[in-house]
């Protein structure tokens, strides 16, 4: 389902203390989403990444200049899929860390999102450290 054009999937809501991101978190092996978080939330755009059974996720905003980072819809990923990278200069991210470790910006960090998968659905816990997910 598609909210912005930019693929983005929509049904935000709360769910006790957390708040539903995607609904339906269908992400292969290296695969990344884009999301935007509630405005309870601060309301940016936000991505996730699959590395194994952990799933990272960030604030969609380069340490640069604050650009996104997708260089296309749900693409946050350079082309072996072993860092995420910013669309604009080319700076490479650690996909666990979110440590800049080439480019502009090395050894800044992206802003993580504590999330994590329940049902299928991608949950934000809070602004913080990503956990992995949970069945
Ligand atoms: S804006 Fe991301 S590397 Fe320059």
């Amino acid at each position: 389902m598609s909210v912005n054009g930019r693929g983005r999937e929509q049904g935000l809501r709360a769910e006790s203390e957390k708040t539903v991101l995607l609904e339906s978190m269908e992400l292969a092996e290296g695969g990344s989403r884009g999301f935007r978080l509630p405005a309870e939330a601060g309301g940016a755009e936000g991505f996730a990444v699959r590395r194994g059974a952990a799933i990272f996720a960030y604030v969609n905003r380069c340490p640069h200049t604050g650009a996104p980072l997708d260089w296309s819809p749900d693409q946050f990923l350079n082309a072996d899929g072993s860092y995420i990278i910013c669309a604009m200069h080319g700076a490479l991210f650690e996909i666990e860390s979110g440590r800049c470790i080439h480019g502009p910006c090395v050894n800044q960090l992206l802003e993580p999102l504590s999330v994590e998968v329940e049902e299928g659905r991608l949950l934000l816990r809070s602004r913080g450290v990503s956990f992995g997910e949970r069945d």
